[in-house]
């Protein structure tokens, strides 16, 4: 029995990788690393995993619906909203691993208890992404980044620290709670994805260093917004979805979680896009804690993260809330893009 193959989701090659295992075996030939990163993976994966639980049992657990409050964003805060937020909050504040995290349901910075030890890291997270979508029961994600602390070390975080740019980013990853739920990270070399076994209760390893396609074949965006946008990016969906030099018109897909959008376009190839538009001046989507991991995951498997100025990862925030203009995905598509909406 120890040694079947479907303990995991991993094939015969793999049997039995978890995802706690696949981080020891990588920190373990970093001669600098304490430990203090695997235990705050450890964190991460078991927050998830009550996250999951829950959201699989929304329609049951009483937790559809709203709080009845507004977030710091000017948003309704579901309650799985909130339920993850404070399992984040709750499993990783004590472990000593963090000295601040910040979260989009969070107005200010987060700090740790006092009494509770303050480490390296710098958490940052988006704890239920697509929340739209929570009471229809279709896909939603956790997004997280994890930055180094470059206040000095011992005291507490803070805002400098949460402050800081995607290209200094140690670790990001998601969680999408879909047909199955996954969870995908990245350190920067290659991008790995592990499907939860719910019998087991772990995640394995089931899509090993996933590298985005050079060019796909859909286009992600809330096409309902067109009047509201640019011409450049009017221009640009109306040349993605006609025919043109001998290529097919891209299909159009759009799930409005984020997480899911970007999960399908880094499997299948393609590009997401939330453009600014005379609503949103400056797009919808968060800097630090939706648009910069998810650019870090994307570049490290090859494709590209643009706000239509800039990389994604080199905007140096001013302000943890603050929003971003979106083009990512297959790099080609990403480059048409940018050609063609903001030349
Ligand atoms: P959140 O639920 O964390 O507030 O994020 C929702 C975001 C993102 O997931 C999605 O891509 C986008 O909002 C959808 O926005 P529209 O409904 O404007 O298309
Ligand atoms: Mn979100
Ligand atoms: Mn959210």
């Amino acid at each position: 029995m120890a040694n079947t193959p479907s303990l995991g989701p991993a094939g015969p090659s793999l049997p039995g990788m978890t995802l706690e295992r696949h981080i020891l075996d990588r920190q373990r030939s970093n001669p600098e690393a304490t430990g203090d990163f695997t235990r705050l993976f450890h964190q991460i994966s078991l927050a998830a995993k009550i996250i999951g639980s829950r959201v699989s049992r929304a329609g049951l657990s009483g937790v559809l619906g709203t709080t009845g409050k507004i977030n710091v964003q000017g948003e309704v805060v579901a309650k799985l909203d909130d339920f993850a937020n404070n399992t984040l909050v709750s499993v990783v504040q004590y472990g000593g691993q963090v000295c601040v995290m910040g979260s989009e349901e969070v107005e200010e910075p987060i700090p740790i208890p006092e009494g509770f030890p303050c480490g390296k890291y710098v958490l940052q997270f988006d704890p239920l992404d697509g929340s739209g979508n929570i009471d229809i029961n279709a896909s939603i994600g956790t997004i997280f980044s994890i930055h180094k602390r470059v206040t000095p070390s011992g005291g507490p975080g803070t805002l400098e620290d949460l402050l800081q740019p995607g290209r200094d980013i140690v670790a990001a990853g998601y969680v999408i709670y879909g047909s199955s739920n996954m969870l995908v990270y990245s350190t920067g070399d290659g991008v790995h994805g592990f499907t939860y076994d719910p019998g087991v209760g772990e995640f394995f390893l089931s899509h090993e260093n996933i590298r985005v396609p050079e060019r796909g074949n859909t286009y992600s965006i809330n096409e309902g917004n067109y009047h509201k946008w640019a011409p450049g990016v009017q221009e640009w969906v109306n040349w993605i979805k006609s025919p043109q030099d001998g290529r097919a018109a891209y299909g159009h897909r759009y799930i409005g979680a984020m997480v899911a959008d970007l999960h399908r376009t880094l499997l299948r190839g393609g590009i997401f896009v939330y453009p600014a538009d005379k609503k949103n001046v400056n797009g919808k989507l968060r800097l630090l804690y939706e648009a910069s991991p998810m650019a870090f995951i994307v570049e490290a498997a090859g494709g590209a993260a643009h706000t239509g100025t800039e990389r994604v990862l080199d905007v140096v925030p001013t302000e943890l809330h603050q929003r971003t203009p979106l083009y990512i995905g297959s790099r080609a598509d990403v480059e048409d893009a940018l050609r063609i909406a903001h030349d």
